[in-house]
């Protein structure tokens, strides 16, 4: 019998085991913290954020299912440089990450941080918002994620700029790569939208330095960031120091460098930061398994796996 060994940290495990024996009657699915099992049965790993044991004696592992896009939490483990992992990506995650990207563009486009102030003062302010088409969004990582946002804004007329490892060519977007295509991007993003995976080369790259570039004279008097990718790819002391100085004029942040986020940090009563608790877009287990199941069957006839981490890349 072939077997399947779940461990996802801080979701419901049990709904998971319940799709994958639903989907998958001849197969046996194991929780890691809960049950016992032979390491050398398991065939397939299900995993979320999974702890410093979990890979231990796993010598016949065929494929590692990331329930999730990052796969950051998996890099330390030098072991699966031998086994394929394969990021779980559902069409919905897609749209969950749309929907947060899109509510945090139209409260900066349409005023929303400035007339929420004015309503706890009773003030009655008329603002005139700027054109869509005047406004320069950058979005840092044009991946699975990343190119269909760009594509979506660029429909509501927004003029939508995008930086990758790689140069993209999507319609309608003006693409970037390279250090200085970073540069070039930034100082012209009104709005700045980390999508990035955190890697050894993402990892602080949204510092003072590329804040000091985001445009300040700009109809908004300043840049805001809306940040949805990793918190590390950020230095979130240096996001408050833009924010003090006036580089920045807002910030929607929904990861952070330490998660949870401290009680003790400033950024939490900041009034000018926005704060999600890293939820802009979650795995549905249904569609996930689904997908997960589509794989392993694909992996049982031999055939090529989709979306493989490479894990020299780290993402
Ligand atoms: P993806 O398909 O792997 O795309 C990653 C993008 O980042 C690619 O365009 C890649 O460039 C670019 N990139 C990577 N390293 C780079 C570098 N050093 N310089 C410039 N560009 C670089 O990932 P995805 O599915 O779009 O997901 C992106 C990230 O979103 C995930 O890794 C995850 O951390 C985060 N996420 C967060 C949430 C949440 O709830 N907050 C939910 C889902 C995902 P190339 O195209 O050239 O390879
Ligand atoms: C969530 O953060 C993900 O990486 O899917």
């Amino acid at each position: 019998m072939k077997s399947v060994l779940i461990s996802l940290f801080n979701k419901d495990e049990s709904i998971w085991v319940k799709y994958l024996e639903n989907y998958l009657p001849d197969y046996k699915v194991y929780r890691a913290e809960v049950d016992a099992y032979d390491p050398e049965m398991i065939d397939y790993a299900v995993v979320w954020k999974p702890k410093e044991h979990f890979f231990y004696g796993l010598r016949n592992l065929k494929v590692v299912f990331n329930t999730g896009a990052g796969v950051d939490n998996l890099m330390k483990f030098s072991q699966l440089s031998e086994v394929p992992i394969i990021r779980i990506v559902p069409e919905d995650l897609k749209d969950s990450m749309l929907q947060y990207i899109l509510f945090s563009v139209l409260y900066y486009h349409r005023n929303m941080h400035v007339l929420e102030e004015a309503q706890k003062r009773r003030k009655w302010i008329t603002l005139q918002e700027p054109k869509a088409e005047d406004i320069n969004i950058g979005i840092l990582g044009l991946g699975f994620i990343g190119s269909e946002i760009a594509s979506f804004l660029e429909t509501m007329k927004y003029n939508v700029l995008g930086w990758s490892r790689t140069k993209k060519v999507i319609k309608g977007i003006t693409t970037f790569s390279g250090k200085t295509g970073l540069k070039n991007m930034v100082k012209k993003s009104d709005i700045l939208i980390s999508l990035l995976p955190l890697t050894q080369e993402t990892k602080g790259l949204v510092n003072r330095d590329l804040l000091e570039d985001l445009p300040k004279n700009n109809s908004f008097k300043g840049a805001f960031f809306i940040s949805c990718g990793r918190g590390g790819v950020q230095k979130d002391d240096d996001i408050l120091w833009a924010l003090n100085k006036g580089v920045l004029n807002g910030a929607t942040l929904d990861v952070f460098q330490n998660e949870p986020l401290p009680k003790k940090s400033p950024l939490w009563s900041h009034q000018r930061i926005r704060i999600t608790p890293h939820l802009a877009a979650l795995n549905n287990p249904k569609d996930s398994c689904e997908l997960i199941v589509e794989q392993i069957m694909k992996v049982e006839k031999g055939e090529k796996l989709n979306n493989i981490v490479d894990f020299t890349k780290g993402y």
